[in-house]
């Protein structure tokens, strides 16, 4: 039986799935009820100092559905916790000497001081919480004040407050940083600088959701306006994934842990981030879609699969798919696959036919003798997979890799060996190499 027990920066879990700070862990009740249904840490929602944030009371929420009404994006307008600093501190010492065993880490953001960061510092230390993550990313209504994503855009000021705070707690501190950037190496590297013991990835990705035609405004509509709110759930976890993986590549922080965030709802993404690199991961729109039982899921599934594929704990399969990201150049040109259709499978409606002919590259039949019929023509198909991503009947067309013969497209034999761009005879720069 799988060991999910996880050790993020000497912070025991009894599960890697924590979630991340956000509505689902503004509170005590809501982080009590979490700690029942499984989960094996939180990142308390967002303290500030000075008076209490105030919220919009209109709509918060913008989002995106699939056909099916399932959540794919969502966005918020919410800021920090609108709850005075002094009921947190409080409940989050209860809850922690009440759930010892679950990681309490406890998120901030405070002005630009090291004044502000020393005092808050020694207030939450007191609540005996596990660690810290500093805020830098939220990407509205804070940024705009200094703080947030203003801090995150600024690698010098990520290194400077990252120092700050190093300076004044004996805490792990676990910097959180905003994917409003064009690079993710630069914070990365100024974190780790700065002296992190971790970075947690990603904050929610700036965005305007849709516009509400009517009232001619950006959606959600509050009063009659709308503005920029802050991206997350399912949609946004390819950018985050690889965000991720730039971190764990660069040869600056490389061994900089990683608390993955950003689209969670499974035990596979989670997999993914951690075969990817990551030591944990965080999760807020799932739970905010689905409820904090989510995690049971999470829980059975990844246990399932470490069982299956005889990996004892989390740190036997972590980061192992890193060394098998390549840069493009570095593709095999030689591999060739070719779509092939499983005809008891498919309903004949059409559609491979139709996205081959009007995008890729003709090679699908829509007839065969004078019958509806779909085959893949050898011949043109270039392997793009497209057909098999909008064929509506799973594993009814599957990419083949070819090993024998000679490819009709071609004319080149299918087993030629590994070769890629920088010694093709098309690329200038192989030629002027040599
Ligand atoms: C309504 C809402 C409020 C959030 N508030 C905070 C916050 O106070 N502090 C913070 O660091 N992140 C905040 N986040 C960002 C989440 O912690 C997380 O980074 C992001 O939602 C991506 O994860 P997800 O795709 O699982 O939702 C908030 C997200 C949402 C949806
Ligand atoms: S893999 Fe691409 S080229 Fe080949 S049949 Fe499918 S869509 Fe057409
Ligand atoms: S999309 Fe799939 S089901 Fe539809 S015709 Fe093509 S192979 Fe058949």
């Amino acid at each position: 039986m799988a060991d999910l027990r996880s050790n993020f920066l000497g912070i025991k879990s009894p599960n890697p799935f924590w979630l991340a700070s956000a509505p689902p862990t503004d509170r005590e009740t809501n982080v009590v009820r979490a700690f029942k249904a499984g989960w094996g840490g939180v990142v308390w929602k967002t303290l500030g100092d000075g008076d209490p944030i105030v919220n919009v009371s209109g709509p918060r929420y913008g989002a995106i559905h699939s056909s099916d009404r399932r959540l794919i994006g969502l966005n918020n307008v919410e800021l920090i916790t609108d709850r005075p600093l002094e009921i947190n501190l409080q409940e989050i010492k209860k809850v922690k000497r009440e759930w010892s065993d679950r990681a309490v880490v406890v998120s901030l953001m405070v002005p630009c001081e090291e004044k502000n960061w020393a005092d808050i510092l020694k207030r939450v230390e007191e609540t005996e919480c596990d660690g810290v993550e500093l805020n830098f990313g939220c990407p509205h209504g804070m940024s705009e004040r200094g703080m947030g994503a203003a801090v995150g855009q600024v690698p010098d000021y990520i290194e400077m407050v990252t120092r700050w705070c190093k300076k004044h707690t004996r805490m792990p501190v676990i910097v959180k940083l905003t994917p409003n950037i064009t690079d993710i190496r630069f914070p990365a590297r100024a974190a780790h600088k700065g002296g992190a013991d971790a970075v947690s990835l990603i904050n929610t990705i700036t965005s305007i959701m849709t516009v509400d035609l009517d009232q001619m405004s950006p959606w959600p509509v509050i009063d009659g306006q709308g503005t920029h709110g802050g991206y997350c759930g399912p949609a946004v976890k390819p950018i985050a994934l690889n965000m991720v993986s730039q971190i764990g590549r660069d040869a600056e922080t490389r061994n900089l842990p990683i608390s993955a965030i950003g689209g969670v709802t499974t035990w596979k993404d989670a997999a993914d981030y951690i075969a990817m690199g990551a030591g944990n991961v965080q999760v807020c729109t799932a739970a905010m879609t689905y409820g904090f039982k989510i995690v049971e899921e999470m829980i059975s599934g990844l246990s399932n699969f470490m069982d299956e594929k005889g990996y004892q704990t989390i740190e036997d399969f972590r980061a192992l798919a890193l060394p098998k990201f390549a840069e493009w150049q570095h593709l095999n040109l030689n591999y060739v696959v070719k779509a092939s259709i499983d005809q008891d499978l498919c309903i004949s409606c059409g559609r491979c036919h139709q996205v081959c002919e009007d995008t890729s590259h003709q090679a699908i039949t829509n007839m065969v003798d004078g019958k509806r019929k779909f085959e893949v023509k050898d011949e043109e198909c270039v392997g793009c997979n497209l057909c098999a991503i909008v064929c509506p009947i799973q594993d009814c067309i599957t990419m083949v890799h070819q090993t024998k013969g000679t490819d009709p497209r071609t004319g080149f034999a299918y087993d030629r060996p590994y070769a890629n761009w920088t010694t093709h005879p098309n690329n200038p720069g192989a030629h002027s190499a040599e």
